[in-house]
């Protein structure tokens, strides 16, 4: 795949967040086991970072702390309100050991 190269899988946290910029747009890149997520770094709800929440591993979630809506990794969808709109997210992959983020144009 094409994208940008944002770190090495085991730099990142199993089970956590981590905030990269890919292309100017803010990413949250969420490691869950061998597997990676990338989901735009902000809520639809307010303008409060997504990757400072915390992840539900079970659901493929990722919890604004602000108010507690739980965005979908996979969708971006929120699956528990205040937010009732999604968020952006993005092509990742693990390639060669390295976390690969593709941010559509
Ligand atoms: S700011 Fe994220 S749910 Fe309110």
């Amino acid at each position: 795949m094409s994208g940008t190269v944002v770190c090495r899988l085991d730099e990142l946290v199993d089970g956590a967040a981590r905030r990269f910029e890919v292309d100017g747009r803010a990413v949250a890149v969420v490691r869950i086991g061998g597997a990676v997520y990338a989901i735009g770094d902000r809520c639809s709800h307010a303008d409060v970072p997504l990757s400072t929440g915390e992840v539900h591993c079970d659901t493929l979630e990722i919890e604004c702390e602000r108010h507690g809506s739980a965005f979908s990794l996979v969708t971006g969808a929120p699956n528990t309100l205040p937010a009732t709109q999604p968020v952006p997210v993005f092509t990742a992959a693990v390639v060669g050991g390295d976390v690969v983020v593709e941010v559509a144009p």
